[in-house]
Order: structure tokens, then C-alpha cells, then sequence
């Protein structure tokens, strides 16, 4: 099964990304999360993938390609993949239709997350991050310990992408660039799967598993 976790920033990707690893063991490729690691290990990559980052803007699609490839070479034939984050312009989409079947794949669904910008300002605002890529948030799910991952114990932090004016360029940026991939999947046989993101965690997870299990068939303990 190949699905793609869709939507703008803030909606609760990474999130139930995580919750849907957890629960059925399939393998999750975050561009973010994968572009933050070449950040902090100081690779080529992520020295040029910075400055458009810190700006909002895409990383060029060449590049976002070529790791995307690299990670799916190192994947065994029946594992199941979470795309969260890729594919993010038409480009992109075109390079993955090209690139799956030499793997014996197709994209199965789409999960497409929607809220209001209200809601995803507030919760980008009180998003705090481990350098592991756990995700908190002050305001909705906060740490055992201010400031510090439950997990790791490693200090949290603010993303630098996450502040105010670089967050209203990241929807514009969606908007213009990533929204168009809805219409460029409803015409192919993948199945696009709209998710209200505008309610607990618990309650987006619900209708991820309802989703999954009556587009797809997937079977979960929480469908
Ligand atoms: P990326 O890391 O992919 O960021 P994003 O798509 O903007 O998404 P976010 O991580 O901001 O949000 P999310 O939807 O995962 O929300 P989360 O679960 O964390 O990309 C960052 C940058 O890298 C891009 O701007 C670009 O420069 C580059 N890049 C990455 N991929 C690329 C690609 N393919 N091509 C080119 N460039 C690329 O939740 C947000 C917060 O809300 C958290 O605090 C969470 O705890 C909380 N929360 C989640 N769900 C709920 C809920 N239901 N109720 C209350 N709070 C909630």
C-alpha cells in the first residue's frame, strides 16, 4: 500500500503520520523531517535546502527527487509507505508515478487534511519540536516537562520556519503550488480521502482509520 498524507502546514500530517506508523508498522517518508536531519548533519543538501526553508519556499524539486528515490531503493518489496510531505507540486507527482512502478508500486490514496488558517496558525505557534522529530504542543499536547521530549529528554525548540510571517508565506506557498496535486490525483484511478482536521487528535485519528478502511480497505483496530 502506498498513501500520501496531503495538506497544508500545521494540518496534522506529521501527527498522524506517526499515530498510523505506530498502529500498522508501515514505513514513513517525511521530506521535512528527512531535510531537518541534513540540516543538523551539515550534508550538501542540507546546506542548500536552508535558505529555502527558512524562507517557506519549496526545495527545488531535483533534489527533493533524488532523496525521495534514494530512501524507496533502500525499502523491501512489500513494505507499505506513508509519504507525508512528498509529493508537494505536480512535478513531484509526475516523478513518483515514474519512479513507483519501477518497484512494482502505485499510489493507492491520498489522505487530504483540511482546517481553517485560524486553526493552523494557533497550532504552528505552539508547536514545539525534538531534534528527533517528536512533535509537542504547548497549547494541545504538551511535554511531561516544560520545554524538554519525554522521550529523549533532549531540549525542545521553536522551528525556525515557524514564525509568523514565514508561516503566512508556507499557506501561500501551499496554496499555489501543492493544492493543485487534489485535482491532479481525482483524475487518476488513486483515491483521494478528505480528512477534517479541525478536531482532537484522537477524534482526526478516528476518521484517518475510517478513511483508510472504507477507501481502501485497510484494516485497523480503530476503524
Ligand atoms: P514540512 O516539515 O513537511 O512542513 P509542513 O508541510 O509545512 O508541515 P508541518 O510539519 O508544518 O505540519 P504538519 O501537517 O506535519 O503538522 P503537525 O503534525 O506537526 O516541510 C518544511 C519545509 O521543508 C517546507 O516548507 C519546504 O521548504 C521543505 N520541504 C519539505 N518537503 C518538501 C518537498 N516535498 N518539496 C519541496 N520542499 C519540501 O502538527 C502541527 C502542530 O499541531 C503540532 O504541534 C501538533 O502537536 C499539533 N496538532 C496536530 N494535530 C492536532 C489536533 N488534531 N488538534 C490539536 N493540535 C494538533
Amino acid at each position: 500500500m502506498v498513501v500520501i498524507l496531503l495538506g497544508p502546514p500545521g494540518v496534522g500530517k506529521g501527527t498522524q503520520g506517526g499515530l498510523l506508523v505506530d498502529a500498522l508498522g508501515w514505513v514513513r517518508i517525511a521530506t521535512g523531517d528527512l531535510l531537518r536531519a541534513a540540516r543538523r548533519d551539515g550534508t550538501a543538501l542540507g546546506q542548500e535546502a536552508q535558505r529555502y526553508m527558512d524562507a517557506g519556499e519549496l526545495v527545488p524539486d531535483d533534489l527533493i527527487v533524488a532523496m525521495v528515490r534514494e530512501h524507496l531503493e533502500a525499502l523491501g518489496p512489500d513494505t507499505s509507505i506513508l509519504f507525508d510531505g512528498f509529493p508537494r507540486t505536480v512535478a513531484q507527482a509526475v516523478s513518483l508515478d515514474a519512479m513507483l512502478p519501477e518497484i512494482g508500486r502505485r499510489v493507492d490514496g491520498v489522505l487530504l487534511f483540511e482546517a481553517s488558517d485560524e486553526v493552523l496558525v494557533k497550532r504552528i505557534s505552539g508547536r514545539r519540536s525534538s531534534p528527533e522529530g517528536r512533535v509537542y504542543n504547548i497549547h494541545f499536547d504538551p511535554p511531561k516537562v516544560e520545554g524538554i521530549c519525554d522521550v529523549s529528554g533532549s531540549p525542545l525548540v521553536h522551528r525556525a520556519d515557524d514564525h509568523p510571517d514565514t508561516v503566512v508565506r508556507r499557506l501561500e506557498v501551499y496554496r499555489a503550488q501543492t493544492a493543485p496535486l487534489v485535482s491532479y490525483y481525482e483524475a487518476t484511478p488513486t483515491r483521494v480521502m478528505p480528512v477534517a482536521g479541525d478536531a482532537p487528535m484522537s477524534e482526526v485519528r478516528r476518521r484517518v482509520h475510517e478513511a483508510l478502511q472504507e477507501a481502501l480497505g485497510v484494516e485497523t483496530e480503530a476503524s
